[in-house]
């Protein structure tokens, strides 16, 4: 048995909160453990070489460890360490290409240890907890226009087609059939993430995973995404989906999207679909992650294809 002071342990500098141990080791079942145990040293040596007074972990990082740290010259910023995967580096990649334009700006980057510094939005609220939607709604068209610049170089970014690929990969898993999805809804899903694919408008470089809950709130700059993925895309793709909840009901979603369909210009037909896609697609890949159906997901899809009639 470990005996461990909790007190210590819980409030500690570079302790990793357990459900982000389990989702790093699940994640990476070859990897995972031995980089748990790395962590330690490598925070301590971050700390050295950038010159870094490390902060705790912030309780929300699900999937790399994240802390706010102070800089030798007393700035504030954020650390964010994950394993040195390709995902990693893409998302440092993007951060790159954003240039601090509607994402956070990188600070320092070291790709082969999986080690990023960034500016610290403050207060750093989740664009989710704000209490008029019509505004959140407004922020984030806002800055989807911000972010959505032509790529010149395509580098290691993959696109929209590789993410969508999760669906053959979901067939393969149950020999052909959907296992404990049902048939029409992937079917379906897949069909119409095929005609979206071949029928893009021009292509610019996407955040991959905007969310309200990887969007803050800056007092100096307004809305701004952390946590990119990096895919290549139309820009319809980005249309960020509120989280589900009771109030959210078919009504409130019809208004959000009113209000961003407004704003953006977008085609409502497409943003449905993606949205549906999408929903469709991350039900799968919570499955992938977890081993159970994720029914919030699963809601997801249904509620758009209703408003979508
Ligand atoms: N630059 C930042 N400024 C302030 N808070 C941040 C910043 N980056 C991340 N955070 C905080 O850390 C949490 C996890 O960060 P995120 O990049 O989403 O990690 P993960 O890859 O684990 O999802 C965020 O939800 C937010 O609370
Ligand atoms: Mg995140």
């Amino acid at each position: 048995m470990e005996l461990i002071d909790q007190t210590t342990v819980l409030t500690g500098v570079g302790f990793c909160p357990p459900a982000l141990r389990e989702h790093i080791i699940k994640g990476h079942p070859e990897t995972g453990k031995k980089w748990l145990a790395d962590l330690p040293a490598l925070l301590k040596s971050a700390e050295k070489i950038w010159q870094l007074s490390l902060g705790a972990c912030f309780p929300d990082a699900s999937f790399n460890f994240v802390a706010p740290v102070t800089r030798a010259d007393g700035s504030q910023a954020v650390l964010k360490c994950g394993l040195p995967t390709l995902a990693l580096c893409n998302e440092i990649a993007a951060l790159r290409h954003f240039n601090g334009q509607g994402a956070v700006k990188l600070l320092q980057a070291d790709e082969e240890q999986g080690l990023f510094l960034l500016d610290k939005v403050e207060p750093g609220t989740l664009l989710e907890t704000h209490t008029d939607p019509d505004y959140a709604t407004r922020l984030a068209v806002e800055l989807m226009q911000r972010l959505h610049k032509p790529l010149n170089t395509p580098g290691s970014f993959q696109t929209l087609a590789d993410l969508f690929k999760g669906f053959d990969d979901l067939y393969q898993r149950f020999d052909g059939k959907t296992g404990p999805f049902p048939s029409v809804l992937i079917d379906h899903a897949q069909g119409i993430s095929r005609e979206l694919l071949d029928s893009q408008s021009a292509p610019v470089l996407l955040h991959g995973d905007l969310h309200y809950a990887n969007i803050l709130l800056s007092k100096a700059n307004g809305a701004i995404a952390i946590d990119p993925k990096g895919f290549i895309g139309e820009p319809e793709y980005e249309t960020p989906l509120p989280r589900l909840t009771p109030e959210l009901t078919k009504k409130v979603l019809r208004r959000r999207l009113d209000v961003l369909i407004e704003m953006s210009g977008f085609d409502r037909e497409r943003i449905i679909a993606w949205l549906f896609a999408k929903a469709t697609l991350a039900a799968w890949w919570s499955f992938e992650d977890t081993g159970e159906i994720s029914l919030p997901f699963l809601e997801c899809a249904e509620r758009v294809l209703e408003i979508g009639i």
